[in-house]
Protein backbone atom coordinates (compact mmCIF):
# COMPACT_ATOMS: atom_id res chain seq x y z
CA UNK A 1 0.00 0.00 0.00
CA UNK A 2 2.76 2.42 1.07
CA UNK A 3 4.31 1.70 -1.93
CA UNK A 4 1.71 2.58 -4.44
CA UNK A 5 1.09 5.77 -2.30
CA UNK A 6 4.66 7.16 -3.43
CA UNK A 7 4.28 6.02 -6.66
CA UNK A 8 2.41 9.52 -7.36
CA UNK A 9 2.58 12.82 -7.81
CA UNK A 10 -0.32 14.59 -7.67
CA UNK A 11 0.42 18.52 -8.69
CA UNK A 12 -1.69 21.39 -8.06
CA UNK A 13 -1.68 23.19 -11.28
CA UNK A 14 -5.48 25.31 -11.03
CA UNK A 15 -3.83 28.11 -9.87
CA UNK A 16 -1.35 28.50 -12.79
CA UNK A 17 -3.46 30.66 -14.53
CA UNK A 18 -0.21 33.24 -14.78
CA UNK A 19 0.59 30.50 -17.54
CA UNK A 20 -2.26 31.11 -19.77
CA UNK A 21 -1.82 35.00 -19.40
CA UNK A 22 -0.25 35.25 -22.28
CA UNK A 23 3.80 33.73 -23.61
CA UNK A 24 6.45 36.51 -22.47
CA UNK A 25 8.97 34.59 -24.80
CA UNK A 26 12.66 33.37 -24.03
CA UNK A 27 14.57 36.01 -22.36
CA UNK A 28 17.40 37.59 -24.09
CA UNK A 29 19.53 38.27 -20.92
CA UNK A 30 19.40 35.02 -20.03
CA UNK A 31 22.47 32.92 -20.09
CA UNK A 32 22.97 30.77 -23.44
CA UNK A 33 22.42 27.65 -21.56
CA UNK A 34 19.30 28.62 -19.28
CA UNK A 35 17.72 29.73 -22.35
CA UNK A 36 17.78 26.17 -23.61
CA UNK A 37 16.84 25.18 -20.63
CA UNK A 38 13.66 27.35 -20.53
CA UNK A 39 12.95 26.03 -23.74
CA UNK A 40 13.60 22.34 -22.72
CA UNK A 41 11.33 23.35 -19.89
CA UNK A 42 8.37 24.59 -21.43
CA UNK A 43 8.59 21.70 -23.88
CA UNK A 44 8.23 19.35 -21.21
CA UNK A 45 5.65 21.03 -19.20
CA UNK A 46 4.23 21.26 -22.30
CA UNK A 47 4.31 17.72 -23.14
CA UNK A 48 2.91 16.14 -19.85
CA UNK A 49 0.93 18.59 -18.39
CA UNK A 50 -0.75 20.39 -21.48
CA UNK A 51 -3.66 21.52 -18.25
CA UNK A 52 -0.72 23.77 -17.46
CA UNK A 53 1.06 25.22 -20.50
CA UNK A 54 0.05 23.97 -23.92
CA UNK A 55 2.66 26.25 -26.03
CA UNK A 56 5.56 25.95 -28.15
CA UNK A 57 8.82 28.77 -28.04
CA UNK A 58 7.54 29.86 -31.64
CA UNK A 59 4.57 30.92 -29.74
CA UNK A 60 3.69 34.66 -30.31
CA UNK A 61 4.87 36.14 -27.78
CA UNK A 62 2.09 38.38 -25.51
CA UNK A 63 3.81 42.10 -24.50
CA UNK A 64 2.17 42.05 -21.54
CA UNK A 65 2.81 39.15 -20.09
CA UNK A 66 4.37 38.53 -16.83
CA UNK A 67 7.93 37.24 -17.34
CA UNK A 68 8.37 36.78 -13.63
CA UNK A 69 5.04 34.88 -13.19
CA UNK A 70 5.02 32.87 -16.21
CA UNK A 71 8.70 31.89 -15.79
CA UNK A 72 8.86 30.88 -12.22
CA UNK A 73 5.62 28.94 -12.69
CA UNK A 74 6.95 26.86 -15.39
CA UNK A 75 10.37 26.53 -13.93
CA UNK A 76 8.14 24.94 -10.96
CA UNK A 77 6.10 22.41 -12.55
CA UNK A 78 8.73 21.29 -14.62
CA UNK A 79 11.22 20.96 -11.77
CA UNK A 80 8.39 18.87 -10.11
CA UNK A 81 7.96 16.90 -13.33
CA UNK A 82 11.96 15.94 -13.12
CA UNK A 83 11.55 14.97 -9.36
CA UNK A 84 8.51 12.55 -9.90
CA UNK A 85 10.75 10.92 -13.10
CA UNK A 86 13.51 10.75 -10.78
CA UNK A 87 12.05 8.43 -8.19
CA UNK A 88 10.43 6.95 -10.95
CA UNK A 89 6.57 8.04 -9.67
CA UNK A 90 3.55 9.16 -12.05
CA UNK A 91 3.11 12.75 -11.72
CA UNK A 92 -0.51 13.87 -12.40
CA UNK A 93 -2.03 17.44 -12.43
CA UNK A 94 -4.86 17.73 -10.71
CA UNK A 95 -7.20 20.75 -11.07
CA UNK A 96 -8.53 21.64 -7.97
CA UNK A 97 -11.74 23.23 -8.09
CA UNK A 98 -11.89 26.97 -7.58
CA UNK A 99 -12.80 26.87 -3.54
CA UNK A 100 -10.21 24.39 -2.30
CA UNK A 101 -9.05 20.74 -3.92
CA UNK A 102 -11.88 18.25 -2.66
CA UNK A 103 -8.79 15.42 -2.28
CA UNK A 104 -9.16 12.46 0.25
CA UNK A 105 -5.81 12.19 2.51
CA UNK A 106 -4.19 9.99 -0.05
CA UNK A 107 -4.21 12.11 -2.41
CA UNK A 108 -3.20 15.44 -0.13
CA UNK A 109 -0.42 13.19 0.69
CA UNK A 110 0.94 12.97 -3.04
CA UNK A 111 0.73 16.62 -3.02
CA UNK A 112 3.88 18.49 -4.66
CA UNK A 113 2.91 21.87 -5.88
CA UNK A 114 1.34 25.24 -4.86
CA UNK A 115 -1.47 25.50 -2.88
CA UNK A 116 -4.78 27.86 -3.82
CA UNK A 117 -5.05 31.13 -1.89
CA UNK A 118 -8.27 30.00 -1.02
CA UNK A 119 -6.70 27.47 1.15
CA UNK A 120 -5.07 29.59 3.22
CA UNK A 121 -6.53 30.39 6.09
CA UNK A 122 -7.43 34.21 5.72
CA UNK A 123 -8.72 34.88 9.23
CA UNK A 124 -6.66 32.29 11.51
CA UNK A 125 -3.02 32.71 12.21
CA UNK A 126 -0.30 31.67 10.64
CA UNK A 127 2.07 29.72 12.91
CA UNK A 128 4.65 30.97 11.06
CA UNK A 129 4.58 34.51 11.27
CA UNK A 130 5.27 34.60 14.80
CA UNK A 131 7.18 31.51 14.99
CA UNK A 132 9.96 31.25 17.73
CA UNK A 133 12.81 31.13 15.41
CA UNK A 134 12.49 34.50 13.93
CA UNK A 135 11.88 36.08 17.37
CA UNK A 136 14.98 34.24 18.43
CA UNK A 137 17.04 35.16 15.27
CA UNK A 138 15.08 38.51 14.03
CA UNK A 139 17.84 40.59 15.49
CA UNK A 140 15.43 42.97 16.48
CA UNK A 141 12.87 43.56 18.95
CA UNK A 142 9.83 42.30 18.44
CA UNK A 143 5.73 41.85 20.13
CA UNK A 144 3.02 39.98 19.36
CA UNK A 145 0.14 42.61 19.61
CA UNK A 146 -3.38 43.72 19.29
CA UNK A 147 -5.18 47.12 18.07
CA UNK A 148 -7.60 48.28 20.53
CA UNK A 149 -10.04 51.12 19.55
CA UNK A 150 -10.48 51.74 23.46
CA UNK A 151 -7.80 52.36 26.53
CA UNK A 152 -7.86 49.39 28.67
CA UNK A 153 -9.10 46.76 26.25
CA UNK A 154 -5.74 45.07 25.79
CA UNK A 155 -3.18 44.49 28.43
CA UNK A 156 -0.68 47.35 28.09
CA UNK A 157 2.47 45.10 26.67
CA UNK A 158 -0.09 43.61 23.97
CA UNK A 159 -1.55 46.89 22.98
CA UNK A 160 0.38 48.42 19.20
CA UNK A 161 -0.43 52.07 20.71
CA UNK A 162 1.03 51.47 23.86
CA UNK A 163 4.18 49.50 22.79
CA UNK A 164 5.05 52.02 19.99
CA UNK A 165 5.02 54.72 23.01
CA UNK A 166 7.09 52.77 25.16
CA UNK A 167 9.80 52.02 21.94
CA UNK A 168 9.26 55.95 20.83
CA UNK A 169 10.52 56.67 24.34
CA UNK A 170 13.38 54.33 23.93
CA UNK A 171 14.35 56.18 20.83
CA UNK A 172 13.32 53.52 18.19
CA UNK A 173 13.24 55.85 14.87
CA UNK A 174 10.07 53.46 13.35
CA UNK A 175 8.35 50.64 13.93
CA UNK A 176 7.00 47.64 11.27
CA UNK A 177 3.61 46.47 11.82
CA UNK A 178 2.23 43.61 10.41
CA UNK A 179 -1.09 41.73 9.86
CA UNK A 180 -0.51 37.98 11.28
CA UNK A 181 -4.06 36.77 9.95
CA UNK A 182 -3.98 37.49 6.48
CA UNK A 183 -0.45 38.13 5.53
CA UNK A 184 -0.80 40.35 2.92
CA UNK A 185 -0.56 43.91 5.17
CA UNK A 186 2.57 45.22 6.46
CA UNK A 187 3.12 48.96 7.30
CA UNK A 188 5.77 51.21 8.92
CA UNK A 189 4.90 53.83 10.71
CA UNK A 190 7.80 56.51 12.28
CA UNK A 191 7.89 57.54 15.68
CA UNK A 192 9.58 60.45 17.33
CA UNK A 193 10.10 60.46 21.00
CA UNK A 194 7.56 62.91 22.22
CA UNK A 195 4.68 60.88 20.11
CA UNK A 196 1.47 60.74 21.19
CA UNK A 197 -1.09 57.81 21.44
CA UNK A 198 -3.48 59.87 19.37
CA UNK A 199 -0.91 60.50 16.55
CA UNK A 200 -0.07 56.92 16.68
CA UNK A 201 -3.68 55.85 16.25
CA UNK A 202 -4.09 58.13 13.39
CA UNK A 203 -0.78 57.22 11.72
CA UNK A 204 -2.12 53.13 11.80
CA UNK A 205 -6.04 54.26 10.62
CA UNK A 206 -4.68 57.07 8.26
CA UNK A 207 -2.27 54.42 6.53
CA UNK A 208 -4.28 53.77 3.85
CA UNK A 209 -8.33 53.36 3.77
CA UNK A 210 -7.44 48.99 3.31
CA UNK A 211 -5.20 49.19 6.63
CA UNK A 212 -8.02 51.35 8.55
CA UNK A 213 -10.61 49.36 7.43
CA UNK A 214 -8.48 46.37 8.85
CA UNK A 215 -7.38 47.75 11.95
CA UNK A 216 -11.15 48.53 12.91
CA UNK A 217 -12.04 44.76 12.08
CA UNK A 218 -9.42 43.24 14.31
CA UNK A 219 -10.05 45.41 16.81
CA UNK A 220 -9.90 44.19 20.35
CA UNK A 221 -8.62 40.85 19.31
CA UNK A 222 -5.35 39.68 20.46
CA UNK A 223 -2.53 38.28 18.55
CA UNK A 224 -3.39 40.27 15.65
CA UNK A 225 -0.16 42.05 14.78
CA UNK A 226 3.28 41.21 14.89
CA UNK A 227 4.96 44.51 16.12
CA UNK A 228 8.65 44.96 15.19
CA UNK A 229 11.02 47.66 15.34
CA UNK A 230 12.01 48.99 12.27
CA UNK A 231 16.03 48.32 11.40
CA UNK A 232 18.08 48.83 8.34
CA UNK A 233 18.58 45.74 6.47
CA UNK A 234 20.34 44.74 3.43
CA UNK A 235 21.04 41.98 0.98
CA UNK A 236 17.74 40.04 1.38
CA UNK A 237 18.16 36.30 0.48
CA UNK A 238 15.54 33.77 0.60
CA UNK A 239 17.21 29.75 1.61
CA UNK A 240 14.80 26.93 0.51
CA UNK A 241 14.56 24.41 3.84
CA UNK A 242 13.43 20.76 3.22
CA UNK A 243 13.52 18.49 5.95
CA UNK A 244 15.94 20.56 8.15
CA UNK A 245 18.35 20.82 5.19
CA UNK A 246 19.03 24.16 3.01
CA UNK A 247 19.03 22.68 -0.30
CA UNK A 248 19.30 26.21 -2.41
CA UNK A 249 19.14 29.79 -2.00
CA UNK A 250 18.99 33.06 -4.35
CA UNK A 251 19.10 36.78 -3.37
CA UNK A 252 15.21 38.59 -2.96
CA UNK A 253 15.56 40.55 -6.57
CA UNK A 254 11.91 40.61 -7.78
CA UNK A 255 12.40 40.52 -11.52
CA UNK A 256 14.55 37.22 -11.28
CA UNK A 257 13.30 33.56 -12.17
CA UNK A 258 15.13 30.71 -12.36
CA UNK A 259 16.80 31.04 -15.66
CA UNK A 260 18.01 33.94 -14.68
CA UNK A 261 20.46 31.92 -12.34
CA UNK A 262 24.03 33.02 -12.96
CA UNK A 263 25.43 28.75 -13.11
CA UNK A 264 22.41 26.49 -13.72
CA UNK A 265 24.22 23.76 -11.91
CA UNK A 266 24.62 26.19 -8.38
CA UNK A 267 22.09 25.74 -5.97
CA UNK A 268 23.13 28.78 -4.05
CA UNK A 269 22.80 32.70 -6.62
CA UNK A 270 25.29 34.61 -5.05
CA UNK A 271 23.97 37.97 -6.61
CA UNK A 272 22.24 40.39 -3.98
CA UNK A 273 20.30 43.44 -4.19
CA UNK A 274 21.56 45.74 -1.61
CA UNK A 275 18.43 47.50 -0.68
CA UNK A 276 14.87 45.65 -1.94
CA UNK A 277 12.36 48.58 -2.58
CA UNK A 278 9.30 48.87 -0.93
CA UNK A 279 6.83 50.25 1.52
CA UNK A 280 9.11 49.75 4.42
CA UNK A 281 12.13 50.35 3.36
CA UNK A 282 10.77 53.22 1.94
CA UNK A 283 13.48 53.02 -0.85
CA UNK A 284 13.96 52.23 -4.46
CA UNK A 285 15.25 48.48 -5.41
CA UNK A 286 19.18 49.20 -6.34
CA UNK A 287 22.65 47.83 -6.09
CA UNK A 288 22.71 44.67 -7.53
CA UNK A 289 25.76 43.14 -6.64
CA UNK A 290 27.88 39.53 -6.76
CA UNK A 291 29.00 38.24 -3.27
CA UNK A 292 29.67 34.58 -2.00
CA UNK A 293 31.27 35.67 1.57
CA UNK A 294 27.55 37.21 2.39
CA UNK A 295 25.79 34.35 0.70
CA UNK A 296 28.20 31.92 2.82
CA UNK A 297 27.65 33.37 5.94
CA UNK A 298 24.02 32.97 5.62
CA UNK A 299 24.45 29.17 5.05
CA UNK A 300 26.44 29.37 8.14
CA UNK A 301 24.02 31.14 10.44
CA UNK A 302 21.23 29.73 9.01
CA UNK A 303 22.04 25.90 8.58
CA UNK A 304 21.57 24.95 12.55
CA UNK A 305 18.19 27.27 12.32
CA UNK A 306 16.79 24.96 9.95
CA UNK A 307 18.04 21.55 11.26
CA UNK A 308 17.05 22.65 14.56
CA UNK A 309 13.31 23.43 12.64
CA UNK A 310 13.74 20.13 11.06
CA UNK A 311 10.87 20.70 8.38
CA UNK A 312 10.40 22.21 5.38
CA UNK A 313 10.28 26.21 4.81
CA UNK A 314 11.54 29.57 3.16
CA UNK A 315 13.93 31.45 5.67
CA UNK A 316 14.89 35.59 4.66
CA UNK A 317 17.47 36.41 5.29
CA UNK A 318 19.28 39.97 5.37
CA UNK A 319 22.16 41.53 6.68
CA UNK A 320 22.28 44.29 9.56
CA UNK A 321 23.84 47.75 9.97
CA UNK A 322 26.38 46.33 12.07
CA UNK A 323 27.03 43.17 9.64
CA UNK A 324 25.13 40.33 11.37
CA UNK A 325 22.66 37.94 9.91
CA UNK A 326 19.35 38.34 10.76
CA UNK A 327 15.79 36.54 9.62
CA UNK A 328 13.37 38.91 7.89
CA UNK A 329 10.89 36.33 8.28
CA UNK A 330 9.48 32.72 7.32
CA UNK A 331 7.12 31.69 5.00
CA UNK A 332 5.60 28.27 3.78
CA UNK A 333 7.55 26.74 0.95
CA UNK A 334 4.56 25.59 -1.78
CA UNK A 335 3.63 29.29 -3.06
CA UNK A 336 7.23 31.18 -2.28
CA UNK A 337 8.88 32.96 -4.57
CA UNK A 338 11.77 31.24 -6.51
CA UNK A 339 13.97 34.15 -7.87
CA UNK A 340 16.98 32.58 -9.13
CA UNK A 341 17.15 29.71 -6.88
CA UNK A 342 17.72 26.24 -8.50
CA UNK A 343 14.23 24.72 -8.09
CA UNK A 344 15.52 20.92 -9.65
CA UNK A 345 17.67 21.25 -6.05
CA UNK A 346 14.75 21.90 -4.19
CA UNK A 347 12.33 19.29 -6.13
CA UNK A 348 14.68 16.58 -5.85
CA UNK A 349 14.39 16.62 -2.30
CA UNK A 350 10.91 17.67 -1.88
CA UNK A 351 9.61 14.78 -3.78
CA UNK A 352 10.98 12.15 -1.44
CA UNK A 353 10.89 15.00 1.72
CA UNK A 354 9.11 13.96 4.85
CA UNK A 355 7.75 16.90 5.25
CA UNK A 356 6.51 18.81 1.90
CA UNK A 357 5.57 22.24 3.27
CA UNK A 358 1.99 22.24 3.54
CA UNK A 359 1.48 22.04 7.14
CA UNK A 360 0.67 26.05 8.02
CA UNK A 361 -2.04 25.16 5.23
CA UNK A 362 -5.43 23.89 7.09
CA UNK A 363 -6.30 21.87 4.70
CA UNK A 364 -3.10 19.77 4.71
CA UNK A 365 -2.44 20.16 8.23
CA UNK A 366 -2.37 16.40 8.46
CA UNK A 367 -0.33 15.35 4.99
CA UNK A 368 2.78 15.56 6.46
CA UNK A 369 2.26 12.24 9.12
CA UNK A 370 0.74 10.82 5.87
CA UNK A 371 3.86 11.23 3.75
CA UNK A 372 5.41 9.03 6.75
CA UNK A 373 3.74 6.24 5.51
CA UNK A 374 4.50 7.04 1.87
CA UNK A 375 8.35 6.20 2.39
CA UNK A 376 10.77 4.65 1.80
CA UNK A 377 10.14 5.18 -2.29
CA UNK A 378 9.86 1.62 -3.69
CA UNK A 379 13.59 0.93 -4.41
CA UNK A 380 14.71 4.53 -4.66
CA UNK A 381 17.72 5.22 -3.33
CA UNK A 382 17.07 8.05 -0.84
CA UNK A 383 21.11 7.94 0.57
CA UNK A 384 22.42 9.52 -3.39
CA UNK A 385 24.82 12.19 -2.09
CA UNK A 386 24.41 16.01 -3.19
CA UNK A 387 27.37 17.18 -5.62
CA UNK A 388 30.31 18.51 -4.21
CA UNK A 389 29.94 22.32 -3.53
CA UNK A 390 32.37 24.73 -2.31
CA UNK A 391 29.64 27.36 -1.42
CA UNK A 392 27.28 24.72 -0.03
CA UNK A 393 27.56 24.11 4.08
CA UNK A 394 24.22 22.90 4.73
N1 LIG B 1 11.68 45.06 11.00
C1 LIG B 1 12.00 45.47 9.79
N2 LIG B 1 12.87 46.47 9.61
C2 LIG B 1 13.18 46.92 8.36
N3 LIG B 1 12.67 46.43 7.23
C3 LIG B 1 11.79 45.43 7.35
C4 LIG B 1 11.41 44.89 8.61
N4 LIG B 1 10.52 43.92 8.42
C5 LIG B 1 10.34 43.83 7.09
N5 LIG B 1 11.10 44.73 6.45
C6 LIG B 1 11.16 44.96 5.00
O1 LIG B 1 9.85 44.76 4.49
C7 LIG B 1 9.84 43.69 3.55
C8 LIG B 1 8.56 42.91 3.70
O2 LIG B 1 8.53 42.31 4.97
P1 LIG B 1 8.09 40.81 5.16
O3 LIG B 1 8.88 39.99 4.21
O4 LIG B 1 8.17 40.50 6.60
O5 LIG B 1 6.56 40.91 4.74
P2 LIG B 1 5.73 40.28 3.56
O6 LIG B 1 4.33 40.53 3.89
O7 LIG B 1 6.18 38.92 3.28
O8 LIG B 1 6.08 41.16 2.33
P3 LIG B 1 6.71 40.68 0.93
O9 LIG B 1 5.72 39.73 0.36
O10 LIG B 1 6.87 41.95 0.17
O11 LIG B 1 8.01 40.00 1.26
C9 LIG B 1 11.09 42.91 3.83
O12 LIG B 1 11.50 42.22 2.68
C10 LIG B 1 12.05 44.00 4.26
O13 LIG B 1 12.55 44.70 3.12
MG1 LIG C 1 8.53 38.75 2.59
Amino acid sequence: MAEQLSEHVRFSGGQLTQLAGGFPGLQSRWDARLREQAARDLALVAERAPEIADLTVASPVSSDADVEDFWENLARTAAAIRAADHVGAEFTVVPPNAEHPDWNDYELSERLGPVLSAEENRHGSDPLVMHQMLIDHGGRWMRLAGYGDEPGELPTDEDVVELALQRAKAGVQALVVKLVGRKTGIIRIDLRTDITAPEIHERLLAYDENFGWVFIRIAGRRHTLLVQDWIPMVDEYRLFVVDGKIVSGAGCIEEFTPYDRADPDDRFDIRLRRHRGNAVTGQRSEGLHIDSTVVERYLRFAAPIAAAHGGTLVIDVATTTDNKPVIIELNPLPNSGLYASNPDAVYRRLVRARDRGYGVYPLMRDAPKLLEFARPINGFDDTEPEPERKDTRS
